[in-house]
């Protein structure tokens, strides 16, 4: 079979009737930007599943305009912590309860999704744009609800308060704020993780900072998840890089789709400028040639070269002389030997090429940075990153993640994470039939 095919029965295999599973056992809900890239997969061959992917994501919505980055739309499974009733959404009289959902959020990746599916079906297809034009205020709603909530200084730039939402769990950017949080003084339930149960511990985040996880689960939820007190009170308060920029490349596609339809996109053209105009100062390092995230509760850029640096050319938010740096660090780890993106800084002591955000290659992120390097000219580099997930898949099969060194992949005969993984079919459905 080849490979367009196999990726096409892992997202058959994924879909439970109404929306797509990243993987079977190890993550059993739906994943708030797993979906997005899921449905760009899908909108290929199956229109109606594309479109219904989406629209089971938009049911978990909240009143406030959160997009939870988990839907549990099944409350028998019991596999996965933390689960619905660990989160306890009825803090916050604005969550629904059916579906149940997590109290956090993930990477806003709806505008540009929706703009994909208009560009793949094209403004005379009018099922695609009935469909755009009823989640557009929904994703607008998203954005404003991360203006509104978590943008405190009102600069544009909004805040994360726990790793989960970076979507880069275990990532060495977290370490330093984490490792602030003193848990001796600090209260946590008791509480048994399923991860390590099912996936091999040596690729897992580690146990000092899973507690941290519960413990900011447990702040978010003692302030209902929106409260101000969150942003009073947590430790760990980041404005990352990377969720920034997929923001501002969302809001220009809804800003292009509002173009298109005709539709009112309300505040957004004021809160897309705020963003852009202070992206730059925020993030970029001038030492260090590369985009940073900023530690919002210690005021400083957390120094080092991590893969969300990158994506600020999938935004078109980089100076050409910015993105020249970028293109030249990638050319370097390329023609030594890796293969790209590695998530993390190769020659930092902190590089794990095995350990989840630590090092490895992930195929939703070389799907962005692909795009992003294409946006600026570099168009054999973004080759690169494309070919390279391919020949990794064709080796190793749809992992979740992949090593990074080249030479130690000669004596691996798989992935690491989860097997059948919906995000790295969806990015090879993309990569190989865009
Ligand atoms: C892990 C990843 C996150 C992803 C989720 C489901 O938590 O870090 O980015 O969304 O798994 O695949």
């Amino acid at each position: 079979m080849d490979l367009t095919s196999r990726a096409r029965k892992i997202l058959d295999q994924n879909w439970k009737g109404g929306f797509t599973i990243p993987t079977s056992k190890l993550y059993p809900f739906q994943w708030h930007w797993d979906s997005g890239f899921v449905a760009l997969g899908l909108a290929h061959h199956d229109l109606e599943k594309a479109i219904t992917e989406i629209r089971s994501m938009f049911s978990g919505q909240w009143e406030n305009g959160l997009l939870p980055h988990i839907i549990f739309h099944s409350e028998n499974e019991k596999t996965y912590f933390p689960n619905y009733d660990f989160w306890n959404t009825k803090v916050n009289s604005g969550a629904p309860q059916h579906p149940k959902s997590s109290g956090i959020t993930q990477p806003p990746v709806f505008g540009f999704v929706l703009e994909s599916l208009l560009t793949l079906y094209g403004k005379q297809n009018e099922e695609v744009v009935d469909f755009v034009k009823e989640i557009f205020p929904k994703v607008l709603k998203y954005h404003e609800f991360l203006y509104t909530y978590r943008d405190v200084e009102q600069e544009g730039i909004f805040f994360i308060f726990h790793p989960w939402e970076s979507g880069r769990d275990n990532s060495p950017l977290w370490d330093q704020p984490l490792n602030g949080i003193d848990l001796e003084t600090a209260d946590i339930p008791p509480y048994t993780r399923k991860d390590t149960a099912i996936s091999d511990a040596s690729e897992r985040p580690t146990q000092d900072h899973y507690d941290r996880y519960v413990y900011l689960l447990e702040l978010g939820k003692k302030h209902q998840y929106d409260g101000p007190g969150i942003a009073e009170e947590s430790p760990f308060l980041i404005q990352d890089c990377m969720m920034n920029a997929i923001l501002i490349r969302s809001n220009k596609a809804l800003l292009n789709i509002a173009g298109k339809l005709h539709l009112d996109a309300g505040n957004l053209a004021d809160w897309q400028a705020k963003s852009k105009a202070n992206f730059s100062k925020k993030f970029w390092n001038e030492d260090l040639q590369f985009f940073t995230t900023y530690d919002q509760r210690n005021q400083r850029q957390i120094l080092h070269r991590e893969i969300g640096g990158i994506v600020p050319l999938f935004a078109g938010v980089a100076t050409k002389a910015q993105a020249a740096h970028i293109a030249n660090y990638l050319r370097g780890i390329h023609e030594r030997g890796f293969y790209l993106c590695p998530s993390f800084d190769v020659d930092s002591p902190l590089f794990d090429s095995k350990r989840y955000w630590r090092g490895p290659i992930w195929p939703q992120m070389n799907w962005m940075i692909h795009h992003g390097l294409r946006n600026y000219g570099y168009s054999e580099l973004a080759e690169i990153v494309r070919g390279d997930l391919i020949e990794l898949v064709e080796k190793l099969g749809f992992y979740e993640y992949f090593e990074a060194e080249k030479s130690k992949t000669s004596n691996l005969e798989k992935g690491y994470g989860g097997n059948n993984f919906s995000w790295t079919a969806s990015s090879i459905i993309d990569f190989l039939n865009a």
